[in-house]
């Protein structure tokens, strides 16, 4: 216990929306299963994040629960840190609303994801999805977080996150820590099956775009076989750079810990049929003891909202410490002094 305290804090967040995928995992949970030797990791299932789309009520719930399972399937250990769903602490509301009073509507004008969101649900413009990144720096400087691994779409939130820090710390007095980005150092992006320019997104309407790291086997196999590529049959080492095949390459790689000469020794002057096949049974076998270890979890009822409960407490003990600090400096009465 009093190890885990020297060590930094890293902290992040996943919306409960869609279905976890490759992408994610790649992208996100792979680094945090990694860097849970050298950090206390705190790891939230943001659900109130995800009500700036609309989310059907039952499928919100269920996914926020299997979500969690996935975390600790991929290889969280609870033990060492701590999950949590953001809506079970109320402090991520609170300072956001504070922080909101800090941020400058010409910093939420100019993030680029509010500009996406708003193309794509024209007809639910909410202030939410506006004043979103003010939770997001709430979630992470609640917790004075050391280290926050984003991908490339969350730069601009954890600019302005510091950017918020920043700005109390010089009105007040030192309050927050100002939280460093984590770029992984093997950074594979791992992009969409059928439109391989864009990301893969677990929330994507079409769910050829993504294989689901809850998919069974024979839906993994129909996504690789029917995943774009170009007309080439046959791997070159230029089939690195182009978008389809380079991507399925990308992934095997991955999977497969080859760096990139190693993808193109082994498969150079193969079919493209060849490595669509190779590339399912790698993700089948990667994705099996995982599978395995969510069902598990997800059987064990009581287990699963220990953890959830048991990770909720441990972050409102530490989101209450800064919350009062913060409604000290600002100048708000605390309750029991009005006497
Ligand atoms: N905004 C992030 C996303 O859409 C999710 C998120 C919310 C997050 N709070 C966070 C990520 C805190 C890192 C840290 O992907």
């Amino acid at each position: 216990m009093s190890e885990q305290q020297v060590k930094p804090t890293l902290l992040s967040g996943i919306q409960p929306s869609g279905q976890l995928a490759l992408g994610n995992y790649v992208g996100a949970m792979r680094n945090w299963v990694n860097l849970q030797q050298d950090y206390r990791g705190i790891f939230i299932v943001v659900d109130m994040h995800s009500i700036t789309v609309r989310q059907k009520p039952a499928d919100l719930r269920n996914r926020c629960l299997s979500f969690a399972a996935q975390y600790l399937a991929a290889g969280i250990d609870p033990n060492e840190n701590i999950i949590f769903i953001q809506s079970h602490v109320p402090q991520h509301a609170e300072l956001s609303w504070v922080l909101n009073c800090y941020t400058y509507m010409g910093e939420l004008n100019r993030m680029t994801q509010f500009k996406d969101k708003s193309k794509r649900h024209e007809d639910n413009v909410n202030a939410g999805l506006y004043t979103y990144p003010a939770l997001m720096a709430a979630d992470i400087l609640l917790y004075q977080t050391d280290l926050v691994p984003v991908g490339a779409d969350q730069k601009q939130h954890l600019e302005l996150t510091r950017d918020l820090a920043a700005r109390f710390n010089n009105t007040y007095s030192p309050t927050f820590k100002v939280p460093e980005p984590y770029i992984p150092a093997s950074g594979a992006r791992i992009m969409s099956l059928q439109e391989p320019e864009k990301k893969m997104s677990k929330s994507d309407s079409n769910e050829n775009n993504f294989i689901a790291l809850l998919d069974p086997p024979d839906v993994i196999q129909r996504k690789i076989k029917r995943a774009v590529t170009d007309s080439a049959r046959e791997i070159s080492a230029d089939s690195l750079t182009k978008p389809g095949i380079g991507n399925l390459l990308t992934i095997y790689a991955v999977l497969n810990d080859l760096n990139e000469s190693g993808i193109v020794d082994t498969f150079a002057g193969r079919q493209y049929s060849d490595l669509k096949a190779e590339l399912s049974d790698s993700l089948v076998a990667f994705l099996e003891p995982f599978q395995t270890r969510y069902h598990e979890i997800m059987t064990e009822k009581g287990y699963l909202s220990g953890i959830l409960d048991d990770g909720a407490e441990k972050a409102r003990s530490i989101a209450r410490k800064t919350l009062s600090k913060v409604h000290r400096k600002i100048g708000f009465v605390a309750p029991g002094r009005m006497k």
